[in-house]
């Protein structure tokens, strides 16, 4: 496995596979790696010649009060998941090979980044997409992989690689959970024993919502509610927000029909935690 540094170098590697005929998979990612992380590896490991892993803590993505400096890293444990689990090479650039000097250019998500996580975190999917718009042109990746547990990024990266015409075909992944339903995600870390626990029940609402979806359930705010009411039985935990959008949009909708995405945001103490279902209502 090769783990590089520089952009120069991430081009002359890609563009050496790319002669020889290889496809190559990508999959972008801020570290800490876990399983979730690691079923979009082995998924492109299984769907390209060659895969490539990003790590790298993204600066333009987190508001000046979240937890930039907080976030956990481990490369070692990161670069040796990633050897285990078919990686062919390692992309770890600094903040100065991804925004040197005189960094001016961003991209704009637009209407999909109105709704759930951007309201609260309203810069966030403009540092979002432009890194994956500078790692998807550093890679040229056939294939990039997502999981569907960012749902709104999931949207949104899919529809700034159709309108910008890029190349990479973008591949959603289902969410990985832990055995109590706990969708797995790098800010579990930060999660004392007692949080953790009261972290379930986020992913009970969730298992919850859908259960009652595919039971018929056609009204939205009836849905919400349920859904709300669930989450309050845990008092250490604060709601960001509970909603039903368009899966494709993002966008509000009044009715339960179409694609439905339907996702939370919680506090639990510090820490923030997301979780999602997508439902074809007929
Ligand atoms: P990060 O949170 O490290 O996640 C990297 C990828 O792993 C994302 O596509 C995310 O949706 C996926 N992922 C995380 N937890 C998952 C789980 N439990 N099940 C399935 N997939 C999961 O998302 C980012 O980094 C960044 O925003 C990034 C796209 C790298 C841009 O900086």
């Amino acid at each position: 496995m090769i783990i590089l540094n520089k952009i120069i170098d991430m081009k002359c590697q890609i563009n050496n596979w790319k002669k020889s005929g290889l496809t190559v998979g990508f999959v972008p990612t801020m570290g800490y790696l876990h399983e979730g992380h690691l079923s979009l590896v082995r998924r492109s490991a299984a769907e390209n010649d060659r895969t490539v892993v990003s790590i790298y803590v993204n600066p333009a993505q987190f508001a000046p009060n979240e937890d930039l400096a907080d976030y956990p890293r481990n490369f070692e444990m990161d670069a040796g998941l990633c050897e285990i689990n078919g990686v062919h090479l390692v992309f770890f650039p600094d903040n100065d090979e991804m925004y040197g000097e005189n960094y001016a250019t961003f991209v704009e998500a637009g209407k999909l980044a109105e709704n759930l996580c951007g309201k609260s975190r309203p810069e966030h999917f403009r540092g979002v997409c432009t890194v994956v718009c500078k790692l998807l042109n550093i890679v040229s990746p056939d294939r990039a992989y997502f999981g569907q547990k960012d749902a709104q990024q999931l949207a949104v990266i899919k529809r700034m690689v159709r309108d910008l015409d890029m190349d990479a075909e973008v591949i959603g992944c289902p969410i990985v959970r832990e055995p109590d339903g706990l969708a797995m995600s790098s800010r579990n870390a930060y999660l004392s024993p007692e949080e953790r626990k009261a972290a379930a029940v986020l992913s009970r609402a969730v298992f919850a919502g859908e259960r009652l979806v595919r039971g018929g359930e056609r009204d939205a705010e009836r849905l919400i509610a349920e859904m709300t009411g669930i989450i309050q039985t845990e008092p250490s935990v604060r709601i960001d927000y509970v909603e039903a959008v368009d899966a494709g949009n993002i966008a509000k909708i009044n009715g339960l029909k179409g694609q439905v995405l339907v996702a939370a945001a919680i506090f639990i103490g510090r820490t923030r935690l997301i979780d999602n279902f997508i439902a074809k209502v007929e």
